[in-house]
């Protein structure tokens, strides 16, 4: 039987350890981007079909018109996963990637009829991607 000291001691050291961890885990989340997809393809363009997940998450599906910004905040440390319908064309991309994406507070992507731009700033942009016909 240990002395109530050192069960008090050990009592401290294990309730500030959890406390250690769930900071941590606070930590990981504040750096997990916020992701935006913004319909930038030529005026009275038709919508462009949206689909984005994760491997545990469904984000959603939406037709965006021109100027439109489809946007979430990434919730766990994954890759991200969208695809894209306009007119004859497909396309998909990943839209978080955890490795590229790493400490980034928001991952931006253009997309219009010449492909697919991704930003950290949304302002510098860096084609990642074409799209594709049948
Ligand atoms: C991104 O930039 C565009 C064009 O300057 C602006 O309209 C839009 O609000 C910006 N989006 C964000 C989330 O900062």
């Amino acid at each position: 039987m240990l002395p109530q000291s050192q069960l008090f001691f050990l009592l401290i050291a294990l309730l500030s350890f959890t406390s250690i961890l769930g900071s941590f885990e606070g930590l990981d989340k504040k750096f997990l981007p916020r992701v935006h997809v913004l319909n930038d393809l030529p005026p009275n363009s038709e919508p462009l079909n949206v689909l984005c997940k994760s491997r545990n998450t469904y984000i959603g599906e939406r037709d965006l018109n021109v100027g439109d910004d489809f946007t979430w905040n990434a919730k766990e440390n994954a890759l991200y996963y969208c695809r894209a319908f306009w007119v004859r064309f497909f396309a998909s991309w990943h839209a978080v990637q955890p490795k590229r994406d790493n400490g980034k507070a928001a991952v931006f992507w253009l997309v219009n009829e010449h492909g697919f731009f991704l930003s950290w700033d949304n302002t510098t942009w860096v084609k990642k991607s074409v799209w594709e016909t049948e």
